[in-house]
Parts: structure tokens; sequence; C-alpha cells
């Protein structure tokens, strides 16, 4: 049988050596009084071990080739109330660890087997209540008998696993094109429903709905949902006024699925359709993100689908009178700015925005097939005078998650209509 996560142990644990590696999950957050942030178990946490209880504890020891799970003990008292625990027995069972513990057996276990082991990886400082756990259990070690050694060398476990989370598996795949089809009904729903005089709330709302019917409880971050003017703020995120006949609607939202993100923009008319104004700088931003999509391939530099989707940007800034000159020099002088002031996208995996470095020794790295990121040019135009009026209060971005294949790309967020006549036929009900 497959299994993803302790394939993934084992790579990790093949580059290890003779030393040890160290991960905790997040951190339970409180939101008010008593009430805590629904629970999201860290990435790399998921990454290695599919396991979202809090508390929880890996250690991987590349001497042994074991993966020893510490976790919350079973407690029938507290499952009462709070629900299933796996348990130590449970967890090694159901996840395939090949040791599973009780958290108060790591203060004697750790140091145990920190004991004359040479390097020690963590996500050294990520997170300062873990390091100091860390050094207690290295106090321990140097505490202990006469003759053992506390680890002499560290490392930050980040380094290892950014690398091989940046080239996503097979099981990772699977989830994250079923996380995008997710958000792709999810924008669907929003465009089949949306009316004038309804509240950016109102489509969040069937947003959500189409994400927590199909098992995907939570977004992967929060929906931005922009009527007019709304959509020129980046990072909008009130979602509370009423939407105007004749307006736009921008909605940037994406379903987390088993801890894989979604990453969807689609950009619409409230009315169902386009007038002429909004549908020349649609067909701009579109045109643009398609050259930004094609320049995603195997070999291909990271900012290849920036420089291309940039090219087509500039000169619909020029063709629609935003700036004047030529294309190089409005892309040299930075004026594009003023009307495109984002990056063309990023990585996408457990984290929206994933991690990954896209430089190496100074140089764009290239893509690789497994790789996943987004494409998603945008236009935004703020009211001035010397702006054609007909253009005032639109924002327009188009964005869609793209696999690298062997040969090309695959786009699987395709599923969400952005063709000017594709969202207006949508939006007839047809
Ligand atoms: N919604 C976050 C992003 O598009 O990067
Ligand atoms: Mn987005
Ligand atoms: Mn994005």
């Amino acid at each position: 049988m497959y299994q993803p996560h302790a394939t993934r142990r084992n790579r990790l644990l093949s580059t290890l050596g003779d030393g040890i590696a160290l991960l905790a999950t997040a951190p339970e957050a409180t939101r008010n009084a008593d009430c805590l942030y629904p629970y999201r178990a860290d990435s790399y946490f998921l990454y290695l071990t599919g396991f979202a209880e809090p508390e929880a504890v890996l250690l991987l020891d590349g001497r042994s080739g074991k993966s020893i799970l510490f976790c919350r003990a079973k407690n029938p008292e507290m499952e009462i109330w709070d629900g299933f625990r796996y348990g130590p027995e449970g967890a090694k069972e159901a996840f395939g660890f090949d040791e599973a513990y009780a958290l108060d057996e790591m203060a004697q276990r750790i140091p145990d087997l920190l004991a004359d082991c040479r390097q020690l990886w963590w996500p050294l400082g990520h997170d300062e209540a873990f390091d100091r756990r860390v050094n207690g259990w290295l106090d321990g070690v140097r505490r202990a008998r006469a003759g053992t050694h506390a680890p002499a060398h560290y490392g930050d476990l980040r380094a290892l696993l950014d690398e091989m989370r940046m080239v996503k598996d097979e099981a990772e795949i699977a989830l994250l094109c079923r996380a995008g089809e997710i958000s792709a009904a999810g924008h669907v729903a929003a465009m089949r429903t949306v009316r004038p005089g309804q509240y950016e709330y109102e489509a969040e709302a069937e947003l959500l709905r189409a994400f927590v019917r199909r098992g995907a409880r939570y977004p992967a971050y929060e929906s931005i949902v922009a009527g007019g003017g709304n959509a020129c703020v980046l990072h909008y995120s009130a979602n509370n006024a009423r939407l105007q006949d004749g307006e736009l609607l921008l909605i940037d939202a994406g379903c987390e699925l088993d801890g894989y993100a979604g990453d969807i923009t689609r950009t619409f008319p409230v009315n169902g359709r386009f007038s002429a104004a909004q549908r020349d700088v649609y067909e701009v931003v579109l045109e643009a993100e398609l050259a930004g999509i094609a320049a995603v391939r195997p070999g291909a530099p990271w900012n290849a689908p920036a420089d291309a989707a940039l090219r087509v940007l500039a000169q619909g800034m020029l063709d629609l009178g935003l700036l004047a000159g030529s294309v190089d020099g409005v892309i040299e002088s930075g004026d594009y700015r003023r009307f495109y002031m984002h990056g063309i996208g990023h990585m996408i995996g457990l984290d929206v925005h994933d991690v990954g470095q896209r430089k190496q020794n100074g140089q764009w790295r290239n893509y690789q097939p497994g790789m996943c990121t987004t494409v998603e040019p945008g236009l935004y135009i703020r009211p001035a005078q010397d702006v054609p009026e007909a253009f005032h209060n639109i924002g327009i971005r188009i964005e869609d998650d793209v696999l690298v294949t062997a040969d090309g790309n695959e786009v699987y967020t395709a599923a969400a209509p952005k063709r000017v006549d594709e969202i207006e036929a949508l939006m007839r009900g047809e």
C-alpha cells in the first residue's frame, strides 16, 4: 500500500545521516475567553505525519531509521468532552510510526535519544516555546551521566523540508487537484447566485457552502469578496458592502482540503453582463494570465510567467490609454506599478503561499514536474483625473493554480469559467 507520509519520513531519514530531527505540531490558539480558533496542525508536521491532533512531537532518528511520535494519551474523561484521540497505540497503528509514546514520556525519552547524536535538526527559531523545550532536552543530555555528549551541530529542518515540499508527490497532487475542483465549484456557485442588491457576504456564503458540503470545512485563507472599487484593495476582507448593478465583483477564495490549499480569483459582472469598458480591461488581464500560464513548463525559469504576463499588461495599459510611452519604457520606469502592483504568483501546497526558495545562488530556479504555482495578474484602476472615467473603480484579477507536468502544465482550477462568453452564459443560467 502507498503510504505517502511514511515515504516522506523515510526520504528525510535517508538525508539525516546519524543526525536526529525534531518537529512539533502547531500550538492551539485562543480566540477569546475560553474559545479557541479552529485547530490547524503545522504544515511540516502534516506533511510528514498526516496526524492532526494538537501537542504532538515527531522525532526521526537517522541512526536507527525510526520514526517516533509523542502524542496525547488516551483519556476517556477528556474524550467525553472533546472527542476521540488516537493515543500512542492507535496513532502508531493508523499512521505507521515505528514507536509512539504519551507526551509525559518526552522528558525522559528525548534526552536519552539525543545522547551522543552528532547533529540535531529542528525548525530553529520557528516557535520560541519549542526552542525552549529543545534547549531543555539538550540540557537534560548535558546533565546526564558522564561520558555522553549533546549534539554539537544544529541545522534548520526547514531547509531540508522546504526542498522536499517544492515538488509535490502523487498523493499531494491528488489532494491539490481536488482542492482546486472544490474551490472552482465555490466560484461557480457564487457566479450563479449573485444579483445586484445583495451584499458581498451573501456571495461569500455561497462559496463557503460549496466548500463545506464537499468536505472542505475551511477556506485556505480569508476570502476576498470585493464589489466595485473594493476590488482595488488587494487584501480586502470586510466583505460587507452592497453590490450595485453595473459593478464588477472580484472573488479571491479557495478551500483547504486535508491541509491542501486552493487559490482561485474570478472577476465577473454583478448583473451578468460586462460593460464595454469592463470587457476591455478584462480581456487584457485574461490575455496576460494565459500568457503567464503558457510560460509555466519544465525547464523554464521561475520568472518566465511574470515577464510574459507583464508585457501583455503593459501593452494593455498603453492601448487603454492608462499610460503613455512604450512597453519597454513603462516596464523599465516601473510606471505600470500604478495599476499592477503585485507579483505574478506563488507556489501552492499545504500553505497557500507555499514554502520553497525561488532563487538559488542568485539565479531563478527552473520549474520541475510536480511543482505547483498560481498565475494571478490583475489591473486595479482607482479614480484619478488623468484616467478615463469609464475605467474608474475597475479592479480585475484572474488567478488559477497550475501543476507543472512532464511536457508542460495542467491548470487544475479550470472548472471555474473565465472567458467572457462562458461567464455570461453561466450567469444567464445556461
Ligand atoms: N489569496 C492569496 C493570493 O492570491 O495570493
Ligand atoms: Mn488568491
Ligand atoms: Mn494566490
